[in-house]
């Protein structure tokens, strides 16, 4: 097995990113840290906390991490996620193990990482950047020790896929490519300075795999991935059990902001559990021949839920490399139908917990 270290910001699709890390049969889930981002630290560790344990899975230690990003103020995503992160989720259940708030977090993931053997596990990165950065700041050897760095984060755009985007109100179709900006993706505007320097690392770029929204919005979901389940046995529907309730009811309130805030109707884009399933199932997503890009980020400009007056700020801007060069994998293409059976297949085992 895999293994693999989560760093989330747990809202809606965090979740799901959580409910593949734990139950997958090809990862060992060594930890888990939190960060600011969908909302504030406290909250963002809290639902953590509860999502594992619905889960089943209270073992798995969880390390509250970075409050606010490394020089600027911390941003929320209150419309996207709700006040408490995961908004209209009322089938919580309320969190037994608490999480690690007084310890070196960061010295928990270089220890839990650096124990693994070399070139065979991942950190994968579902929140703000500011966590990895801070980590490979003080510990540059661990990007040689890992085997990859999954990061859901930044938009491509200029016709990288064809995924729709949504837009918001006043915009003209092929405007957008970023969701919290025209420009931005929110992970990377979060902490677009602790962003740039991740993908400035020579030894961290060649083993890093971005999710963009251009791939994360080929993934929507659909109400027809998330119908009642059937009983295989005599085909009729069944009961759906508290865990598949918890996340039926984490898909409808993502469905919801989706539809208002970018008119997308068809179902919410999965972002964050694509990044789990590329760094272990790298085979379901495909690359435009072996394509490699160097990415920079735009850190210019200040925070402001004005799109005029942000500029670009927390644009990654990509280019193609040659082969060789070594950079970051960015897939243009994954096998939907594959990535459901993936995630039902957590559902079920964790049913079974
Ligand atoms: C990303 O931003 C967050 O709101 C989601 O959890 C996801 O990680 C998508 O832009
Ligand atoms: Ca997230």
């Amino acid at each position: 097995r895999t293994p693999l270290w989560l760093d989330c910001d747990t809202g809606h699709d965090d979740a799901y990113a959580l409910l593949l890390s734990a139950h997958d049969p090809r990862i060992e889930l060594l930890g888990v840290s939190t960060v600011h981002g969908n909302a504030a630290l406290d909250q963002t560790t809290f639902n953590t906390r509860a999502v594992l344990e619905a889960l089943g899975r209270r073992d798995v230690a969880v390390y509250s991490g970075a409050a606010k990003p490394l020089v600027r103020d911390a941003v929320h995503a209150a419309d996207i996620h709700g006040e408490s992160g995961l908004g209209g989720v009322t089938l919580l259940p309320p969190p037994v193990a608490p999480a690690a708030t007084d310890v070196d977090h960061l010295a928990a993931m270089h220890r839990a990482l650096a124990a693994t053997a070399p070139d065979t596990a991942w950190l994968v990165s579902t929140g703000t950047l500011t966590n990895a950065a801070l980590l490979f700041q003080r510990f540059p050897d661990l990007a040689g020790h890992i085997k990859g760095l999954s990061i859901m984060g930044g938009a491509v755009g200029g016709g990288f896929t064809d995924a729709p985007m949504g837009k918001v109100k006043g915009e003209r179709e092929g405007e957008r490519f970023g969701n919290w900006t025209a420009y931005a993706e929110f992970n990377i505007y979060c902490d677009p300075e602790a962003a740039r320097f991740i993908f400035a690392q020579p030894r961290l770029r060649a083993k890093t795999t971005l999710i963009p929204l251009d791939l994360s919005h080929q993934v929507l979901g659909t109400r027809a991935v998330h119908k009642t389940p059937r009983d295989p046995t005599d085909n009729a529907p069944r009961d759906p059990s508290a865990l598949r309730a918890l996340f039926a009811q984490t898909m409808s309130f993502f469905a919801g902001t989706y539809a208002d805030v970018f008119s997308i109707t068809a179902g919410p884009p999965l972002h964050d559990p694509l990044a789990v399933a590329a760094a272990v199932y790298a085979e379901l997503f495909s690359d435009s021949d072996g394509e490699r890009f160097r990415v920079d980020v735009v850190t210019d400009g200040v925070h402001s839920p004005v799109p005029s007056e942000v500029g670009q700020l927390g644009r990654t801007r990509v280019a193609v490399l040659a082969p060789g060069e070594g950079g970051c994998r960015i897939p243009r293409r994954v096998d939907v139908d594959a990535f459901w059976r993936l995630t039902e297949d957590a559902l079920q085992r964790a049913d079974a917990v």
